[in-house]
């Protein structure tokens, strides 16, 4: 059987066989937040299913896919679907994209996701920049033996997002005239949304938003050595003195409303790479 160095250096070589271009970024979208896709220019599109090793997504109708190509003149990868640990993935075909990113010579992630908002100041719609994240997901990314060819078996943690991307983040949105909030992300494995309970319980440990996704890579994507920025857009209050109900349509169309709000930012901040 390989070894995940094995599958990563595999896919890498397969990958790089397809581009043109050396990207230095790494953008994965999140829910209903398609919308930076349409700004790269020259893009080379791969199907996951074409792509050794990758997982197979589960969402019918969209298979996924890797668009390379460049946001101004920095040369860039996104992944267009993602893998949820609760579609039944395992943690390492979860983060196996991000590994493969780290092998073509990405060194910088950028992460979106939806969220939901525990912050009483938060109201549907808002930006939020993640400064530091709760890991509540039952298993770590980097459980079991370490490869130190990817990374050190105890990976420092205390500065997961990179401040002067948040700092450079933070002056985009205000030239852009957009207003953004800044907080805590706490992840866990869905795929159901919180109980009134725990949206408190999750605002009292720390948390100013909650989603079912981005730790997980967010953790390999340090384990490998690269900068992290990542944004959510809140898509429901969890924090309520009535219960409110939450679907997933509410939950896309509030994405999808906010998407052009962070596709601008992502992308001036891409630029500057
Ligand atoms: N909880 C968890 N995940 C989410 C939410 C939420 O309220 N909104 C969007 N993704």
């Amino acid at each position: 059987m390989k070894s995940l160095f094995e599958k990563i250096e595999e896919t890498a070589a397969f990958i790089n066989s397809r581009i043109t271009n050396k990207p230095v970024a790494g953008i994965v979208l999140g829910s209903g937040l398609g919308g930076l896709t349409d700004i790269i220019e020259g893009a080379t599109v791969i199907p996951y299913s074409e792509i050794p090793n990758f997982p197979v997504s589960t969402v019918k109708g969209h298979g996924g896919e890797l668009v390379f190509g460049k946001i101004g003149t920095t040369d860039v990868v996104l992944m267009s679907g993602r893998f949820h640990y609760y579609e039944g993935y395992s943690m390492e075909m979860v983060t196996f994209p991000i590994r493969v990113m780290k092998a073509i010579g990405v060194d910088t992630l950028v992460v979106s996701n939806a969220a939901g908002g525990m912050n009483k100041s938060f109201v549907i719609g808002d930006l939020m920049i993640i400064n530091d994240h709760i890991n509540l997901f039952p298993e770590h990314p980097l459980r079991g033996a370490n490869d130190e060819r990817l990374g050190t078996r105890f990976p420092d943690m205390s500065q997961p997002y990179d401040i002067s991307l948040i700092d450079k983040a933070t002056g985009i949105a205000a030239e852009l005239g957009v207003d953004v909030k800044t907080g805590v992300y706490v992840g866990l494995q869905g795929p159901t949304f919180e109980t009134p309970a725990e949206y408190r319980w999750l605002h009292v440990i720390g948390g100013d938003a909650v989603g079912m996704s981005t730790v997980p890579e967010v953790i390999v994507a340090r384990h490998g050595g690269m900068r992290v920025f990542a944004m959510s857009v809140i898509t429901d209050i969890g924090i309520s003195d009535v219960p409110v109900t939450i679907t997933h349509e509410e939950v896309l169309e509030a994405a999808n409303a906010a998407a052009p709000k962070m596709a601008a930012i992502v992308a001036a901040l891409v630029k500057t790479f």
